[in-house]
């Protein structure tokens, strides 16, 4: 009897073992964050990842989103432009000068300053997609 009991006890948690549903992925928090801030403000990935280099760099002049009032702005004769009503910021060849060789070198005041010995080519390349993207944002 007791025999028998113990057969039925060890069938049931055989049961309940084989029902189990398979545990869900491994969680990628990481991943979830870049992708939530992405579609929060509406970046690719590629612009994603000049913000916050953009952040460290330039915001103090241009302005968190670039429109030409960063915190030092009002020191700046010319001042930052507003990316929004720039002319240039559709040609990524002009923009790659501006941050790479500074303004002075396109025959502007040298406010801009020249960034190529300071940032990777790979984060000049994320910058571009970034400011461009604050360009076309109303
Ligand atoms: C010290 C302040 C300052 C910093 C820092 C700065 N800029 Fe500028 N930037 C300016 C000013 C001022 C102008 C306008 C220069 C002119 O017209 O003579 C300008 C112009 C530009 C332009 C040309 C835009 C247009 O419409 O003509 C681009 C692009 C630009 N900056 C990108 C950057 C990026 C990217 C960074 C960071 C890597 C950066 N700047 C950092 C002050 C700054």
């Amino acid at each position: 009897m007791r025999n028998a009991r113990r057969v039925v006890v060890l069938l049931a948690l055989c049961a309940v073992a084989a029902c189990r549903r398979p545990s869900p992925p491994a969680a990628e928090p990481v991943i979830d964050a870049l992708k939530a801030e992405e579609r929060e403000v509406g970046l690719t990935y590629a612009e994603s990842l000049g913000r916050p280099v953009f952040a460290h760099y330039c915001a103090t002049c241009h302005g968190d989103a670039g429109k030409g009032d960063g915190q030092n702005a009002s020191n700046l004769t010319p001042p930052p432009p507003d990316f929004t009503a720039s002319k240039v910021m559709a040609d990524a060849g002009y923009v790659r000068r501006v941050i790479v060789e500074g303004s002075a070198a396109l025959g502007r005041s040298p406010l801009s300053p020249p960034w190529g010995r300071t940032l990777t080519p790979q984060q000049v390349d994320y910058l571009i997609l970034y400011c461009q993207a604050l360009a076309k944002k109303k």
